[in-house]
């Protein structure tokens, strides 16, 4: 296991996407030990390519965690210009500015970079992404490696927490009892919002090898699967139906196996995710003490 460096020192530390699902979360963590900057659009709209290195220079943080995107997928595919916009260009313009002012540039990229074909993907496995977003963020990718000197690009897979907007962190809050079609033929690594940012801060404190990791929920489900988990552990009474991805008709195209294998993390580091079912019932707990029903 490689030794902490940064245990005992506070460090300055750039979040964008600060409102959202893992960017909040991050900030939450990250702040029991280190000076966070929270970035939100309304400091920085990444679209707007000229302002960034003006304003990360102006910070000057050692480290940049780059959660913000676009994450709508099918809006990603109706909108393919926003979306390397933000995906490609911001991170570009990002990864430049971080280069400028020698910090680490650590970027969160997907699971969504590979086709679905094989599953359980390694870190170097190619990639082959199947629609817009999946394109944007792999350009982002390749940004940050051309870029960012010092830089960590971590993929990840179904994230859902305490205020996030997808399907798995909203369906808690569907009617109990309601009559749900849930998709039961693409599988996947849940991933817990505050897992991965308490993961995250463990890995820069680590200090790593610059370089490709990907950070999912261990085990592996199908959104079904994850909602049968989320009626058993939130008491929800839902009537799930297990339908196949086709029925529903949706701009983007999904890829049907897209699990990555954390084998960086796990060999390399010797770090290891919970769960997905750990980290759902964590989710649980949070949901029962903030008073939702
Ligand atoms: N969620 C998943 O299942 C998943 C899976 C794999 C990888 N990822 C990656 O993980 C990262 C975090 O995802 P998430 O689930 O936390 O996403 P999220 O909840 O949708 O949050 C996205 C964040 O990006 C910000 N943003 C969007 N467009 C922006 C722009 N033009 N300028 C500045 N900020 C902008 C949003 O700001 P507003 O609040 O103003 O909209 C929000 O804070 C993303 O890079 C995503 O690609 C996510």
């Amino acid at each position: 296991m490689l030794r902490s460096s940064w245990d005992n020192k506070e460090v300055r530390i750039l979040v964008t996407g600060a409102s959202g699902t893992l960017g909040s979360a991050l900030c939450q963590i990250l702040q029991e030990k280190h000076e966070v900057i929270r970035l939100k659009r309304a400091d920085l709209d990444l679209s707007r390519t000229g302002e960034i290195i003006p304003v990360i220079t102006s910070l000057v943080p050692e480290i940049i965690i780059h959660t913000a995107a676009m994450t709508d997928v099918d809006a990603c595919e109706e909108n393919p210009e926003e979306a390397y916009a933000v995906n490609w260009l911001g991170t570009l313009f990002l990864a430049r500015a971080a280069s400028t002012i020698g910090a680490i540039f650590l970027y969160i990229s997907t699971d969504y970079v590979f086709d679905g074909e094989k599953g359980n993907y390694m870190e170097h496995d190619p990639t082959n992404p199947i629609q817009a977003y999946g394109r944007s963020k792999l350009f982002g990718e390749i940004a940050v490696r051309e870029n960012a000197e010092k830089h960590y690009i971590i993929r990840t897979s179904w994230v859902y927490g305490p205020g996030g907007r997808n399907f798995l962190s909203r369906l808690p809050a569907f009617p109990a009892g309601s009559e749900l079609k849930v998709v039961a033929d693409q599988v996947n690594r849940p991933t817990y919002s505050l897992d991965l940012a308490d993961m995250i801060g463990r890995f820069i404190a680590l200090n790593p090898p610059w370089g490709i990791y990907h950070i999912t929920g261990s085990g592996e489900t199908t959104p079904h699967g994850f909602a049968t988990a989320v009626n058993e552990l939130f008491g929800r009474g839902f009537e799930l139906t297990p339908v196949p991805g086709d029925q529903f008709k949706r701009p983007a195209r999904r890829p049907r196996n897209t699990t990555l294998s954390n084998f960086a993390l796990e060999r390399g580091l010797g770090l290891k995710m919970p769960d997905w079912r750990d980290g759902l019932r964590r989710y649980a707990e949070w949901w029962k003490k903030s008073g939702k029903s």
